[in-house]
């Protein structure tokens, strides 16, 4: 059986990205504006001694950041230049068969100044983008915001865990749904809203030398909150100005896997699954479960609250949930042998001995994501999306404008596979599927160009020097069918192991 009728086959991007022009037409800085690359050029490895990830960035080197001009350093301010390319893009994306496009809307393009006036350039330019991508039948899946605001929200409140905050970003949030909600049905809030913990600065504009030591922990749980009642209240606005738009969160998740058959390390994964998805719970559920509040008291973390949060929280519930797969995860109680050394291992843990890994370090584990849909349906009960998947790896564009990535192919086919299973196997209702970084972006986590996703090239590298040249791979032609056979070209000429 192939995928479902309606089943939406596209990709998914995020302004910062992508776009790039990042002064131009009234914008403002944002925080991925002032995230420096940190890797050499091409490196697959980075610091594996930091604590949290590659995007923290301390004052100093916002000040920096404000004061240079230098492209190659902040890969996120020329991006692939889709502002410049859209046109282009979506064609491309029309010819592979796209019937959705995910991307997210730059606060920075819209509101370059915190209380001014909404930027009329930032929404005609957003407005053309939904044009052109209804033009080709292709729906628009909106993420409001995807780690970007922008940068006066670290320098001059000191990020989200400012309530102050949370008003400036409803406006955000109105001018955006009330703009553009006669294009889009497919809404979500807050990209992986549970990654604050793991990259407070991109994701919350959080700048730790900001706070006191002891009370980080308590700011960066704030911050959360704020950006929870911020995703009910969008919730909450979507339904009133469009009740058929749906409106889903959005997680990062990865199975946890015990190393051991001991229960401590069993206990270990489970606790580890229950933080990746404190978020989560509370955007499906509308409520902090009576244990998590307990647990944050022992931890001495206070999060202060208003009267009415519960209320906003309660009646904010997405109608489905979202998520990206990019591996499965390990946990355990026992010392490591070997310390892996890629940017994931403070979120992957140890290196799973079943699973090969990626050039840049990641597990390749294609059953975890049917584990993935059947763990998060068990939870949830709700309509699932696969928003982000694919492999980043390093193309060669070959003298004759070829790019041969067999291994993207063969990542993506294991993992649709295990879709597929989940689907018509396992009952799991998925309404789509979009592959992370369809068209070659600025990678999130380590500002480079040459860890690409994408189905299409763009002849760019790790110092912003190239042609911005657009060429499709051999993947291209490969998700074109699939997507024109609804996934059945998946099974041609192929014995599929029986479950
Ligand atoms: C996801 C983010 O967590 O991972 C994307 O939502 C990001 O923005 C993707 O690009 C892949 O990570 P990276 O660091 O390889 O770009």
């Amino acid at each position: 059986m192939p995928f479902p009728t309606h089943f939406l086959w596209g990709g998914a991007t995020s302004a910062n990205q992508i776009e790039g022009a990042y002064l131009e037409d009234g914008k403002c800085l944002s925080v991925d504006d002032v995230i420096g690359r940190l890797v050499p050029s091409n490196a697959t490895q980075a610091q594996p001694t930091r604590k949290r990830s590659l995007t923290e960035v301390s004052s100093a080197e916002i000040e920096e950041a404000i004061h240079s001009t230098d492209m190659s350093r902040y890969a996120k301010r020329h991006g692939i230049d889709f502002y410049h390319h859209y046109k282009e893009d979506i064609a491309l994306l029309a010819q592979m068969g796209f019937n959705v496009f995910r991307l997210s809307i730059a606060w920075s393009r819209i509101f370059p100044e915190a209380h001014g006036q909404s930027n009329p350039a930032g929404l005609a330019f957003y407005e053309d983008v939904f044009r052109t991508l209804k033009a080709y039948g292709i729906e628009p899946l909106v993420t409001i915001s995807h780690y970007d605001a922008p940068l006066y929200i670290a320098t001059d409140y000191h990020g989200w865990q400012n309530r102050e905050v949370l008003d400036l970003f409803i406006r955000f949030m109105h001018t955006v749904v009330d703009h553009f909600h006669p294009y889009v049905k497919y809404w979500l809030t807050f990209n992986e809203l549970d990654g604050i913990k793991h990259h407070p600065f991109d994701a919350g504009a959080l700048v730790e030398d900001h706070f006191a030591p002891e009370d980080f922990e308590t700011a960066i749980y704030q911050a959360t909150h704020h950006q929870l009642l911020a995703s009910a209240l969008t919730v909450q606005y979507v339904h009133q100005i469009d009740p058929d738009a749906q409106v889903g969160c959005m997680t990062a998740y990865h199975p946890f896997y015990p190393m051991t058959p001991d229960p401590q390390d069993v206990l270990d994964a489970m606790k580890k699954t229950e933080e990746s998805l404190e978020s989560t719970d509370i955007q499906v559920f509308g409520a902090y479960s009576p244990a998590l509040i307990k647990q944050l008291e022992q931890r001495k973390i206070h999060i202060q609250m208003d009267e009415k949060d519960a209320e906003i929280l309660a009646h904010g519930t997405v109608d489905f949930v979202s998520f990206s797969y990019y591996s499965s995860a390990t946990a355990t109680s026992h010392p490591l042998e070997e310390e892996d050394g890629d940017i994931y291992t403070f979120i992957n843990g140890p290196r799973n001995p079943y699973l090969k890994k990626s050039e840049w370090g990641s597990a390749i584990d294609p059953l975890g994501l049917r584990i993935s849909l059947n763990q998060l349906y068990a939870r949830y009960h709700l309509p699932l999306f696969i928003v982000e998947n694919g492999l980043g790896a390093k193309d060669v564009l070959q003298a004759d404008g070829t790019i041969e990535d067999d291994e993207r192919i063969a990542y993506l086919k294991e993992h649709l596979i295990c879709l597929h299973d989940a689907i018509q196997i396992d009952c799991i209702p998925v309404m789509g599927y979009t592959s992370w970084g369809c068209i070659d972006c600025v990678s999130a986590g380590s500002s480079q160009m040459s860890k690409r996703y994408g189905f299409i090239y763009v002849d760019l590298d790790d110092e912003g020097q190239g042609t911005y040249r657009r060429y499709p791979k051999k993947s291209f032609y490969w998700y074109q069918r699939v997507i024109a056979t609804n996934g059945a070209s998946l099974f041609e000429n192929e014995t599929k192991n029986a479950v």
